[in-house]
Order: C-alpha cells, then structure tokens, then sequence
C-alpha cells in the first residue's frame, strides 16, 4: 500500500468507528424509521468528506476529536442528498453504493423520511457543538450555508430545472457544480479551518471550491466511460436524462482537459501552504483520475 493509500484507511477508518457507534446508538421508533437511515449509512461510500476533514484538521494540527461530530455531520447530509436525489421526481436512479437506491427497498414516503430525518440529526448535532464556543458556531453556520438555499439545493435546484436545456453555458454550469456538489467539499475543507481561527481561510476555500468542481467533473466523465461493477450507480442517465453536465458543454475530451487544469490548480494553492500537504495532493490526483 502506497502511503497515501494508508493514510486514507486510516482517515476512513476514524470516521466508521465514530459511524458505527452513531448507527448503534439509533433507537428511533418505528423500526422502519432506523432501518432505512441506517441502509443508506452503511452502504459503504467513499466518505471523501470525512476524510478531507480530518487531513485538513491534521494539516492545520487541530486535535482529531474537535472535528469527529463535524464530519458525521456532513456525511449525514452528504447520504441524505443522495437518498433525495435518487428519487424517481430528481434522477430517477434505482441503484446507490452498489445496492438497490434507498426508495426502490423503502418505498419513496419513507426515503423522503430517511433524508429529512438525516438533515435534522446533522442539525441536532451541530447545534450540541455550539455549546463549546463561537468558532463551533461559526462552523456549524459554514456547514449549514453549504448544505442550504445558498448551496447544495441552489445547485440541485438548478440541476432539475436545467434538464433538457438546449442552451448550455459556462456560467449555469459553473452555477451548478459549485453548489450542488462543491459546496459540501468546501464545508468539509472550510470548517477546519474555521476551528482554527480561520487559518489559510482564502487558500482553503479556493482549494476545495476546485477540487469540488474536479469532482462533479469526474463524476460527469465516470457516467459516460465509468462501470456499474467500479462505481455502485447506473451509468449512461445524464445523457438520457438530458442533465446540464460538462460533457454537453465541453465534450469528454474537453472534460479532461478541464480536470488536468483543475487537479494542477489545487496541487499549487496547497504549494502555498506551510506542513506537509502531500496527503491533500495525492487526494486531488485521486480526484482526477479516479474510477468509483
Ligand atoms: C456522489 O458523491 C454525488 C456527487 C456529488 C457526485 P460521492 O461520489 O462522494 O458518493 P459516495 O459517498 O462515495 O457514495
Ligand atoms: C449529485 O449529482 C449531487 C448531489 C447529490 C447533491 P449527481 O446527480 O450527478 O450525483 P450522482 O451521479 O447521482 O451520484
Ligand atoms: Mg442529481
Ligand atoms: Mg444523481
Ligand atoms: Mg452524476
């Protein structure tokens, strides 16, 4: 195992026990309720929030238990979008994580549950971390911001309303990506930050607004040339589903090149930086070059 690769075990690792012990603790009423939170939790996922949280914690050398409810928070929020988006009135996708989408086991009343039952325990969550000073409510306001009006829904919002669009243009598309999927990266990279009396603020938050960016871009380029078997969730839909991607702007081929330039721009903002970034760097190639 390369270094970066153990690193992120170790990262990924951090976040399950603190999941483990989240979806155990569950002791919601009815069964139901619990079953299909816990189904969409525990499906597997890459947990690439949680993990850019704690290296960027561990850059900045804030204490790894300061930022453990952050990111269960956020990969609450980050599995509840994805329940919503899954069902059949947003994308219509009948498989996440490589298992049957929460809705096509639970029925689409009850998906829509499991996701506002995700959002409002992230919420509590953040809320218990306010109580231990105004950075924590400074970041939990960041996380919140990015998940809401001025974030992810905008660029979900936007995401709907744009399908079958004929014109497609640079700045809906940049719209669209920024908040529908780089917004939650930014909340993942900012709040350290945040708890840390805002240190490299300007150089984080430019880093995770275009490694968010790389990483819809890649998502986009994954559902044209990626596999079931590699990434858990049915190719091929944008294109029938008419979706405002960089594909129908760029092509694929101009796709990539739009990601080269992406991944190079986040390796040099972390060049900016004092400590060692090499685990942020090895991220963002992963980004870039990435199969599931
Ligand atoms: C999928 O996110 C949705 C997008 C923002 C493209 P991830 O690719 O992080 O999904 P999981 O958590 O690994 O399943
Ligand atoms: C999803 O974008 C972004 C959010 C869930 C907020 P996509 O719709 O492209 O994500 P996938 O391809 O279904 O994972
Ligand atoms: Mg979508
Ligand atoms: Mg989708
Ligand atoms: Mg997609």
């Amino acid at each position: 195992m390369t270094d970066y690769n153990i690193k992120y075990t170790d990262y990924q690792q951090a976040f399950e026990c603190v999941l483990t012990k989240f979806c155990d603790g569950l002791n919601c009423k009815p069964d139901i309720l619990a079953e299909s939170l816990k189904y969409s939790l525990q499906l597997g996922g890459k947990r690439i929030r949680p993990v850019l949280m704690l290296a960027v914690g561990d850059l900045l050398g804030l204490n790894r238990e300061r930022l453990l409810n952050y990111a269960l928070a956020l990969e609450l929020i980050h599995t509840y979008s994805l329940i919503h988006d899954d069902l059949p009135e947003m994308d219509n996708d009948d498989f996440r994580r490589g298992k049957p989408s929460n809705h096509k086991v639970f029925g689409t009343g009850n998906a829509i549950l499991a996701g506002d039952g995700l959002l409002n325990t992230a919420y509590s969550i953040l809320f218990s971390e306010c109580f231990n000073g105004n950075d924590n409510v400074s970041a939990a306001k960041y996380i919140c911001d990015c998940a809401g009006i001025n974030g992810m829904i905008a660029g979900q919002s936007a995401d709907l309303s744009q399908e079958n669009s004929q014109n497609v243009d640079e700045e809906m598309l940049d719209f669209i990506y920024e908040n529908k999927t780089a917004k939650l990266i930014m909340a993942a990279v900012v709040t350290p930050s945040i708890l840390c009396g805002g240190k490299y603020y300007s150089e984080l938050r430019a880093f995770s607004r275009d490694l968010g960016y790389l990483f819809q871009l890649t998502d986009d380029i994954l559902d044209v040339e990626g596999s079931f078997e590699k990434l858990g969730k049915s190719i091929g839909k944008d294109g029938t589903e008419g979706k405002y991607t960089g594909i129908k702007l760029y092509g694929l081929d101009g796709c990539k090149i739009q990601a080269d330039l992406l991944a190079e721009r986040c390796v040099k903002i972390l060049e900016g930086l004092d400590g060692d970034t090499d685990f942020l760097k090895g991220l963002a190639y992963f980004v870039r070059q990435r199969i599931y």
